[in-house]
């Protein structure tokens, strides 16, 4: 496995591999690496010729400066991690190397980044984009992984690849849990135990929220999952929305759109995130015919 700092020297060494024909598949990520990464790491390595994952703390995409000074840092030790998958290659720049100079690039997504983190991370956004398609001027992937933890960037990703027309296959991936339920992040290690104890409460709220789709209205249900989690008193919701699984928009009742549940949720100081997928009605009724 290569430990690679710099873009000319990624970029060279990718060049042997592609002129042998080999296909490229790429996994972005902020370190601090948890079995959620380490199964994009996985897909990757079983579908395509040579991994690549890149562990940059992207300045731009933070919105708050405590969050970027405490975001947790161990490259060694994440790189002892990827030395036991097939990754080939690891990306480890420096903020001097991704952004020579201040990146000024405005994209724009339509509703895609104005709810949710979008609207609650002012920016956010904007700097995973700058990000992802830096990176993905130096790899040049034939794929590239993304969790569904972060439900909104893939989309604001896959919708990035349509605009600026490239040619990488955007794979989405499964949220995987702790055995309590609770989402891998690498912020649950920031998680004090009173904060940790409870958290499981987001995903098991969600989950419950699914049997309420045939008798609430999805508004009744963001109001439902907002007092389950508020009222333990420890945690307390950013927003609840439910959206179409598709543009994001947020639907007034359920039907045949596959539609999903997204939270933000304050433990303390720190902010996690979740989201429980609602399949569409029509999907229901058919299974049950077999
Ligand atoms: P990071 O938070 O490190 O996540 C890297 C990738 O791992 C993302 O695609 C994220 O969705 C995925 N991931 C995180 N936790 C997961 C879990 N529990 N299950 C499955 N996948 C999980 O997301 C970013 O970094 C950054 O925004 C980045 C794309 C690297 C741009 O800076």
């Amino acid at each position: 496995m290569d430990v690679i700092s710099t873009k000319s020297m990624l970029s060279s060494l990718l060049q042997r591999y592609q002129k042998q024909g080999k296909t490229i598949g790429f996994v972005p990520t902020m370190g601090a690496l948890h079995e959620g990464h380490l199964s994009l790491v996985a897909k990757s390595t079983s579908i395509c010729d040579v991994t690549v994952v890149s562990i940059f703390v992207n300045p731009t995409q933070f919105n708050d400066k405590n969050d970027l000074a405490n975001y947790p840092r161990c490259i060694e030790k994440d790189c002892a991690l990827l030395e036991k998958t097939g990754c080939k290659i690891v990306f480890t720049p420096s903020v001097e190397e991704m952004y020579p100079e201040e990146d000024t690039r405005q994209f724009s997504f339509g509703n895609l980044d104005k709810v949710m983190e979008g609207e609650h991370r002012p920016g956010h956004f904007n700097g995973v984009a700058q990000i992802v398609s830096k990176l993905f001027d130096v790899v040049k992937p034939n794929m590239a992984f993304f969790g569904l933890k972060d439900f909104q960037q893939v989309a604001i990703i896959k919708e990035m690849v349509k605009q600026l027309d490239l040619n990488i296959e955007i794979i989405a991936c499964p949220i995987i849990r702790e055995n309590d339920g609770l989402a891998k992040s690498s912020r649950n290690q920031l998680l004090d135990p009173k904060h940790r104890v409870i958290a499981p409460k987001i995903h098991q709220t969600l989950a419950t929220a699914i049997s309420k789709t045939n008798s609430c209205t999805p508004n009744e249900i963001c109001r439902w999952i907002e007092n389950e989690i508020d009222s333990t008193n420890v945690l307390q919701t950013e927003y609840v929305q439910i959206v179409d699984y598709e543009t994001l928009e947020p639907i007034k009742s359920f039907g045949a759109q596959k539609a999903i549940i997204c939270v933000a949720v304050w433990a303390g100081k720190i902010r996690l995130i979740d989201n429980q997928e609602i399949n569409p009605k029509i999907n229901k009724i058919k299974s049950k015919r077999g």
